[in-house]
């Protein structure tokens, strides 16, 4: 593959004394979507911590674009391009949604293009528009889903990284919500998704990754993994 747009390599990172991720490694190559699985507790959102910066590696390598981003804050790997939209939305309840959207476009590259980016949101989520006065909290579920991603597309995202988004939206919602990450990759960004709405990921994704307890134990062309007796039993009950 041409360079990745992200490299992870042997990764180790953990909370203290426990250590959930031993030794992953992955490639990205840019423009597509991966859907990383994986049950409860595998350390899914820990891997999404450690290649945001939110979480010390304890040893590997997360490269992006082939550099090391060994010592880089997350706040810097921002300003590069790597944007993560956290389980749980987080979105602030008390700000207006513009207020929200904004605080999306915090670094430097985004913040001096912010009005035309806003704009392009509006654009896109017609519905972000018409409740731009309105507090985050106040909109529903699959609402503060859609202003977390918008406000991580403020920060104009190379490789976006989505952590569970249909958590707990209804089915219509959830719909939705994967035409929404296919025109985030239609336009040129790349994703790296976990979810657990198995089947639906896979019918998105162009590749896939299995974490168990910590380790990729899979990995293949989503087609594939769909077609994957593993797959099929562990995570879509057939
Ligand atoms: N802040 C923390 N402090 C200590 N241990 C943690 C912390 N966060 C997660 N863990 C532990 O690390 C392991 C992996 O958690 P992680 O959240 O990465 O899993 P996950 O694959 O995202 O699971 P889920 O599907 O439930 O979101 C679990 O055993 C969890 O209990
Ligand atoms: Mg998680």
């Amino acid at each position: 593959m041409a360079t990745p747009i992200l490299s992870v390599e042997s990764v180790e990172a953990g909370y203290g004394e426990v250590r959930v991720l031993h030794g992953v490694s992955l490639h990205i190559a840019a423009g597509g979507i991966t859907a990383l699985l994986g049950s409860n507790g595998a350390g899914k959102t820990t891997l999404l911590r450690a290649i945001a910066g939110l979480l010390p590696a304890s040893g590997g390598r997360v490269a992006y674009r082939g550099t090391s981003l060994h010592g880089v804050p997350a706040s810097a790997r921002v300003d590069q391009g790597i944007v993560l939209v956290p389980e749980g939305r987080l979105i602030f309840g008390d700000f207006t949604v513009e207020e929200n959207l904004l605080a999306g476009a915090f670094c430097a590259r985004a913040r001096s293009r912010r009005a035309e980016t806003l704009e392009e949101m509006y654009a896109r989520f017609p519905m972000l528009r018409q409740r731009r006065r309105q507090m985050g909290g106040t909109l529903s579920g699959g609402q503060q889903q859609i202003l977390a991603i918008a406000r991580g597309l403020m920060s104009r995202p190379a490789l976006l990284l989505l952590d569970e988004p249909s958590l707990g939206l209804a089915p219509m919602m959830v719909a939705e919500l994967f035409a929404v990450v296919r025109d985030i990759r239609d336009a040129g960004i790349t994703v790296l998704i976990v979810e657990q709405n198995v089947r639906a990921t896979l019918e998105l994704a162009d590749d896939g990754f299995v974490l168990e307890t910590g380790r990729i134990t899979l990995r293949g062309s989503a087609s594939a993994l769909l077609g994957d007796d593993a797959v099929r039993q562990a995570y879509l009950g057939l």
